[in-house]
């Protein structure tokens, strides 16, 4: 995907510069874009937290952090990034640390030309509070940025309450809502099979496909996130988001244009969150299932239950839900009457993400009486750990005797067909940012429609009080689950990893 130019100079803020995500996830980003000569050459990093570091410190930290997460660092290239990497220790209350904060981005040559990306990884009461502080800075002119990371909110309210407060600062153009999910070149690359190709898109609709699912399995279980994911659970940290966002790339019509600034890709997404049938509190009751993962055993090792987890962290006791399964429909010419079964939860038998397109089964059967076994045709597309593709067809076994079926895969792995490292989501995702192209991240008008579909069902589950079913870790979910599905005559369908 082409996109907008690379700026000469930029000035990249982290919010929670010492936080998990950043020394996880960011830094290694920026280090692998550094290294592979992407950053624009005028980059200034600068962390920002509550912490008393100088840059010394700070270097000294981001440093061991770069060690522990990238693979293989090349230490001339760590040493070349930190060389630019600064921190500001800021009490969001205090208008001297602003100040401060304000002389160190404009003490720069062009300072009106750098780009100045402000990423909030914080928790998302202080996304208002910081962009005020920015705006009453002056800092948040063109060309400015604003990243912000989900949650965007708890619920519809408190999302639009979130951009309104965000939208009183700065332009549409200058928000960068991330899901991560569509910075996975997996995730990049069903665009690419959708609409580089001429083979699926005539089978791509009611006619032939049957059904869809879409998987997220985690083995990990919650560990020490546990103080937030209990406030969010796995519908709001998972299917509101990066499930909704794979419904809409599997399901969106073709986009006029793929990331070249434009709108198109967005607009497409949403047509498909207004398609979605609201559920009534009749189907929420029948099509959805909320699951909580007992204590068991994932690759051999025993582990706690999530009840466990959050008596040891001395929370009280919660109705939060670590596994959803759901049965949605995407109201529209192309999908009438197909319905997309998604499923994600903590501590499964299995790191997966896939989606399946389980096709028709032929309109005639010629080989009526034959034997051996015959499925209907599947594609998988794997989103990780491998990102690849596997297309399930049926064919004649060798040997004489007549026709002998059996399912045979044609299996397409990206990672074996390129010989090319793969990005992480995330440095894929901050190039955009620093050039300004929003076509992966998230506009108000998505996030807003994914709350409204998903709010219902969360309120009904509230009101309903009751627990969600128990499953042990490291199975495949509550047996509730596999029910939802088989009710239709369907199964999920899980290739041997
Ligand atoms: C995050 C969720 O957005 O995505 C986590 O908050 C989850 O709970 C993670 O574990 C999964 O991301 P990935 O890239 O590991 O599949």
């Amino acid at each position: 995907m082409t996109g907008p130019a690379l700026p000469e100079s930029c000035d990249f803020v982290v919010f929670g510069g010492t936080g998990d995500l950043a020394l996880r996830k960011l830094l290694p980003a920026l280090y692998q874009c550094a290294l592979e000569g992407r950053l624009p050459t005028d980059t200034r990093v600068l962390g920002v937290s509550r912490a008393h570091l100088d840059d010394e410190s700070y270097r000294a930290l981001i440093h061991a952090a770069l060690r522990e997460h990238v693979g293989d660092l090349d230490d001339t290239a760590a040493r070349a990034l930190l060389s630019r990497l600064h921190h500001v220790a800021l009490d969001a209350h205090d208008p001297a640390d602003w100040h401060r904060l304000a002389g160190f981005l404009k003490d720069r040559r062009s300072y009106e030309s750098t780009v100045r990306v402000y990423y909030l990884a914080v928790a998302p009461s202080l996304f208002g509070p910081i962009c005020q502080q920015l705006d009453q800075a002056g800092l948040t002119d063109e060309p400015a940025r604003v990243v912000l990371e989900k949650p965007i909110g708890h619920d519809l309210a408190s999302a639009q309450a979130v951009n309104a407060v965000v939208g009183e600062v700065f332009e549409e153009s200058q928000i960068f809502r991330i899901d991560h999910y569509l910075g996975k070149e997996s995730v990049q690359n069903l665009l690419v099979t959708r609409f580089a190709n001429t083979l699926l898109e005539p089978l791509w609709n009611s006619h032939w496909i049957d059904h869809v699912q879409i998987t997220v399995a985690e083995k990990l279980g919650v560990g020490e996130r546990v103080g937030y994911y209990d406030q969010a659970g796995a519908m709001r940290d998972m299917v509101q988001n990066h499930l909704m966002q794979l419904l809409c790339l599997v399901a969106m019509e073709p986009p006029i244009a793929v990331g070249t600034g434009t709108e198109d890709v967005r607009d497409e997404k949403l047509k498909v969150l207004h398609a979605l049938k609201p559920l009534t509190p009749a189907e929420i009751d029948r099509d959805t299932v909320r699951g909580r993962y007992g204590a068991g055993l994932v690759d051999g090792e025993r582990v706690p239950s999530y009840d466990d987890e959050i008596r040891s962290a001395k929370m009280g006791a919660s109705l939060t839900e670590t596994f959803v399964a759901l049965k949605a429909e995407v109201q529209n010419w192309r999908w009438a009457g197909v319905p997309f079964y998604l499923r994600t939860g903590k501590r499964m038998d299995r790191l997966s993400s896939e989606i399946v397109i389980v096709f028709k089964p032929p309109p005639h059967d010629a080989f009526r009486g034959r034997a051996g076994v015959t499925s209907p045709n599947r594609l998988h597309i794997q989103v990780q750990p491998d990102a690849g593709m596997r297309m399930h067809l049926v064919a004649k076994e060798p040997g004489p005797g007549g026709y002998r079926m059996r399912p045979v895969s044609l299996d397409l792995n990206f990672a074996a067909a390129f010989d090319q490292r793969s990005p992480d989501a995330y440095e894929r995702l901050l190039m955009d940012v620093i050039k300004g192209n929003p076509t992966l991240f998230m506009r108000r008008d998505e996030v807003e429609a994914a709350w409204a579909w998903c709010e219902p069902i969360l309120r009904r589950w509230e009101e309903s009080g009751l627990p969600p079913k128990r499953y042990a870790a490291g199975s495949s979910g509550p047996t509730t689950a596999i029910t939802l599905i088989e009710r239709d005559g369907r199964s999920w369908q899980e290739d041997e990893l």
